[in-house]
């Protein structure tokens, strides 16, 4: 008997989970810097010059962390209402959970 098929079988195996960890890697921080930081800025409180033209919402604050469930972020992050951008379709569903993360993050005591 040949060892070659096991050996295929040994590299898929291996190349499968080399690949996983990046997938479970996303940065939440990183990605919340690079899309929703131009409105809601850095630390969330949307006092930017587009957050104030846009109304965006102050993320930070504990009120609307309260009201807020992680459902009712991801569909703000999908849908976007008002005058900020859905991103279901560019982003994926890893990269929108990490941003829920993400948000919940900005919470100030
Ligand atoms: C173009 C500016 C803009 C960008 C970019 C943007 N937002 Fe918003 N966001 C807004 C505005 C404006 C609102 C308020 C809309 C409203 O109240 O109708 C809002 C609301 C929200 C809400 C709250 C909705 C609610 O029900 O209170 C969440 C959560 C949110 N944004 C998260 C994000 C995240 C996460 C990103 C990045 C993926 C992002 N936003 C990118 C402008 C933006």
């Amino acid at each position: 008997m040949s060892n070659k098929p096991v050996r295929l079988g040994l590299f898929i195996v291996l190349a499968l989970s080399a690949s996983l960890p990046a997938l479970a890697d996303v940065d939440g921080q990183h990605l919340y810097r690079q899309h929703c930081a131009k409105c809601h800025a850095e630390d969330g409180r949307a006092n930017t010059l587009r957050g104030w033209l846009y109304f965006a919402q102050n993320l930070s604050k504990v009120k609307w962390q309260d009201n807020n469930s992680d459902s009712d972020i991801l569909e703000a992050i999908q849908d976007g209402p008002g005058a900020m951008p859905g991103y279901a379709d560019t982003l994926s569903e890893a990269e929108q959970l990490a941003l829920v993360k993400a948000v919940r993050d900005l919470r100030k005591p």
